[in-house]
């Protein structure tokens, strides 16, 4: 394990000529020379292709402390240009070694972001087409492409034509957008008289379950709801949204006058990664006309697989739901699918535009993705997708996710036979929730003491864990209990990594002592 280039990895030098300035840099006005360009790109894909090529050998998480990274580099922009040889040497020495990992096998922490082959080949195209899709004008194919990958990725899911949707960067974007869509079909007309029509209308209030993600809140923050326009509602014993206290808040709600606005259920949290009964919370929306958004930003990849659909029951019954493709589609950060069976309404939450926006030279009304979003310029998001979604088909990246879930499933039952370690959720999809409970304290959970120890000998273990550098685990709290989570959804993990993971936690917690 090291921070260093692992052995073999041919770290430059450079060709002769990458250590003097080029023409360009010289006495040029525009970029660097096609050529030039060309030898400098196959020098840096070669380090690519090492990198991934080797990327096991590193540590996952670099040791470094915080702060030091920033004074290895000049405090201004150099005046003079430098030549390339010496910038990506920098970047050899000073950028690559301080990453954290994400590409890495051993990557088990949070939820997996993997950036496939056939995803960065689809970066280096959209970098190098350089799109603006914000119009259909300004990228007829990046606004169709994006309308066709919207459309694989809808009827992949197993969801019906009456959704349609967009990429974005984020599930946190995709959220905003539905919520500030739900906000206008709740009649509050934010869009056109912002928080003065809030204060007509009543108070708007929106439902999550406790462990919705905090995407959630920060939606209402910024959407001018405010955090206190949240009900968190309470979940059963298996981190599910409790329906009958949904029920009751909305009604409560109701009789104090409140407008519920929307409600969002979650199909895998980001603690535990448990399932909200959507079919059963689709009933409440229906009934009380309310908007439902489904937030499926980590799990809805399961979706493709058919015979996995059992917690999505009920989710094609949303006003709109959020699946991100950068999560467990293996696509290079950012890509996030919000689907709505109410586009026009999403439209009119974003909607404007100004004289120079406008198309001109169409009689057939054109799509412009801008309208349904709040940035204007966007990335041409549908390119890598299209290009992975042919690379992996819909049946290898199946294979790939079931593979993930039964590497789950099969360290959930060795936890589960290890009496030194408890588990602390089910195993739904790909994430296992565990704790170590030495011999010495189990059975003692109720004594405060006892628990605040275990807390700090879980913590302990699993800062031990990490420091070996082969895998990365994080952390959550379920029940007020210290949780580790090992979420397995790296391309790159295999088996053996896993097996690695559950071998260190149990050597490094015989090494502590509770
Ligand atoms: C359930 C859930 N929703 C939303 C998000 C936010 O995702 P993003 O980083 O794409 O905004 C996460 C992130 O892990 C998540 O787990």
């Amino acid at each position: 394990m090291t921070d260093e280039a692992p052995e073999g990895l041919r770290d430059g030098p450079y060709p002769d000529d990458f250590a003097i300035l080029d023409a360009a840099q010289v006495h040029g006005l525009g970029d660097m020379d096609p050529e030039r360009f060309r030898s400098a790109a196959h020098a840096v894909v070669d380090a690519m292709a090492d990198y991934l090529a080797t990327v096991e050998g590193r540590r996952v998480l670099p040791a470094i402390e915080p702060g030091s990274l920033g004074p290895a580099f000049p405090a201004s922009a150099p005046e003079a240009p430098e030549p390339l040889g010496t910038i990506l040497e920098d970047l050899d020495r000073l950028v690559v070694p301080n990453a954290t990992h994400w590409q890495h096998p051993g990557f088990l922490a949070y939820f997996a972001t993997t950036a496939s082959a056939p995803g960065i080949l689809g970066e280096m195209w959209t970098a190098t087409l350089g799109q603006n899709v914000m119009l259909w004008r300004t990228s007829p194919i990046g606004t169709e492409l994006e309308q066709v990958v919207v459309g694989w990725l809808r009827s992949a899911l197993g969801l019906p034509e009456g959704f349609d949707g967009l990429l974005t960067d984020t599930a946190s974007t995709s959220t905003l957008i539905a919520l500030a869509a739900a906000r206008e079909a709740a009649g509050l007309r934010a869009t056109a008289e912002g928080l003065a029509a809030r204060v007509r209308a009543g108070t708007p209030v929106l439902y999550a379950s406790a462990e919705a993600h905090s995407s959630i809140e920060k939606a209402c923050m910024t959407l001018g709801l405010g955090r206190a326009s949240l009900r968190r509602i309470p979940v059963d014993a298996d981190y599910r949204m409790r329906v009958d206290l949904l029920a009751a808040a909305i009604a409560a709600d109701r009789a104090a006058g409140s407008v519920p606005v929307a409600i969002v259920a979650t199909i895998g949290t980001t603690s535990s990664t448990s399932a909200d009964p959507v079919a059963a919370i689709a009933e409440v929306a229906a009934r009380e006309g309310v908007w439902l958004h489904v937030d499926a930003a980590y799990a809805g990849a399961v979706a493709l697989v058919p015979a996995r659909r059992g917690p999505f029951a009920g989710w094609e019954r949303a006003d709109s739901l959020v699946v991100n493709p950068h999560k467990w589609l293996f696509t290079p950060l950012d890509a996030s699918l919000l689907l709505s069976r109410r586009m026009e309404t999403v439209r009119t939450a974003f909607s404007l535009v100004p004289e120079y926006l406008r198309t001109l030279d169409h009689e057939r009304p054109v799509h412009d993705f801008a309208e349904y979003q709040p940035q204007l310029g966007r990335r041409m998001r549908a390119l890598k997708l299209w290009m992975l979604l042919r690379y992996f088909g819909l049946e290898g990246l199946r294979r790939r996710i079931e593979e993930h879930c039964r590497l789950a499933e099969e360290l959930a039952s060795r936890v589960d036979a290890e009496p030194d370690f408890e588990r602390l959720a089910s195993v739904p999809f790909s994430t296992v929730c565990l704790r170590w409970r030495p011999a010495a304290l189990r059975g003692r959970e109720e004594e405060p003491a006892v628990r605040a120890r275990l807390d700090a000998a879980n913590e302990r273990l699993m800062a031990a864990v990490n420091a070996t550098g082969e895998v990365f685990l994080s952390h959550t709290r379920l029940h007020d209990r210290f949780a580790i989570r090992v979420s397995i959804g790296n391309l790159r993990t295999e088996g053996r990594h896993v097996d690695r993971a559950w071998d260190l936690l149990r050597r490094e917690a015989r090494a502590l002592d509770a």
